[in-house]
């Protein structure tokens, strides 16, 4: 694709990866993503905003033919899906600087190999001028690294914010089309890539009310013209008090588990609390990790495999863990054949998160009638729980 213009004197470069299917061997992208940057033309100088993923390092290239100059290279987020193609860039225009924080100064010098004469760092708030346009640069550590900064172009009201307030989509509209695909696009990337620095992204949030933000450019997925879509979501996602939602994760090898969920659910459900089910076997991990946003209770579903809980489960528990969600309260449901020690496990599992824990239940075999007596003892805890809490 070419580069296409976004306000005048500055384009939009980079490249869509349609077919991307993971990040960071970890990630599901279902809708693939893009690798944005940006060229700013002023009177007196060129800068490019990131680069690109090394593997479409010639997108880049290409989109550059024909551009006599770059002075500066800005660049907001060590990560390589925007700073990989960097040493391409700087083959091209060895006079250009590489302006970074300090702390991505150290990691694009370990990650790329960039020299250490290439570099101009820039303090907090410190703006360099293009001539005729002006950019500030703003620190934002931990969105999601710790060297995360963002640039505001003064003359056009446009923040270029990098990860921040990114979503991976391919397409070909250059701006949000389709705002409710954005907003599960954006709170899928909040739940995975943001989520456990949210009280950072708090404060970084607070950093930028000051400016006039007319446009919000990110380096994954579409730019906002109203940028209040996506303001107002982190603000939501960060601040706002957790839903009446049970997420229950889980997996079942023989019925037992299955049997307790599905009855824990009914219960739940016939008292008002919504329940999202999330069979590990099948399960999206981003779906999950977007359900973990907003929900006020985990509960966590599994039978009892070589004495602890099955592998999945595990998993779902270390996830949890790692992408600290404002959940409020959590338990334990599943079954066992002769012993072991899963609650035990799990609960050792999630130090990171700040919940009450309820009781547990545990079944042997199949679940019998005080098995079930005590599910329905949990869930009209839960409703309690989240009665007294006036969670929506
Ligand atoms: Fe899109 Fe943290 O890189």
């Amino acid at each position: 694709m070419k580069a296409r213009k976004i306000r005048q004197n500055v384009r939009w470069l980079g490249a869509v990866d349609w077919d991307r299917r993971l990040f960071d061997s970890l990630i599901p992208l279902p809708d693939g993503t893009s690798y944005n940057a940006y060229l700013v033309k002023g009177s007196s100088r060129t800068v490019l905003l990131d680069t690109v993923d090394p593997s479409m390092a010639h997108v880049l290239m290409n989109q550059l033919e024909g551009v006599p100059k770059i002075d500066f290279i800005v660049s907001h987020h060590a990560e390589q899906d925007h700073s990989g193609s960097i040493p391409h860039v700087l083959k091209k225009f060895p006079e250009a600087k590489v302006v970074t924080t300090p702390k991505g100064k150290g990691m694009l010098m370990d990650l790329l190999g960039v020299p250490e004469n290439a570099f101009v760092t820039v303090a907090d708030g410190e703006t360099l001028s293009l001539g005729d346009k002006n950019l500030k640069f703003i620190y934002t550590p931990w969105v999601h690294w710790p060297e995360t900064m963002v640039t505001y172009i003064e003359e056009d009201r446009i923040l270029f914010s990098c990860d921040f307030f990114g979503s991976h989509i391919a397409t070909t509209d250059l701006f949000v089309s389709d705002e409710g695909r954005v907003y599960e696009a954006a709170k899928r990337y909040f739940a995975e890539i943001m989520m456990p620095f949210r009280n950072v992204i708090e404060k970084n949030m607070e950093k930028l009310k000051p400016f006039d933000i007319q446009m919000i450019a990110p380096s994954h997925g579409q730019i906002y013209h109203h940028p209040s879509l996506i303001m107002d979501a982190y603000r939501d996602w960060i601040l706002g008090p957790p839903n009446n939602t049970v997420v229950l994760p889980y997996v079942s090898m023989h019925d037992s588990t299955n049997r307790m969920v599905d009855h824990l659910t009914s219960n739940l459900v016939e008292n008002g609390v919504r329940v999202e089910l999330f069979n590990l076997t099948v399960t999206d991990i981003g779906k999950l990790a977007m359900a973990l946003v907003d929900a006020a209770t985990i509960v966590l579903g599994t039978p009892t495999v070589l004495a602890g809980p099955h592998p999945l489960a595990a998993y779902a528990a270390f996830l949890a863990n790692a992408l600290r969600p404002k959940a409020k309260f959590l338990s334990i449901i599943g079954s066992y054949g002769w012993g072991g020690k899963t609650v035990e496990t799990l609960a050792g599992m999630i130090p990171n998160l700040k919940v009450e824990v309820l009781d547990p239940v545990l079944c042997r075999g199949v679940p019998s009638e005080s098995d079930y007596a005590a599910l329905d003892r949990l869930a009209s805890t839960i409703v309690q729980k989240h009665k007294e809490s006036e969670f929506k």
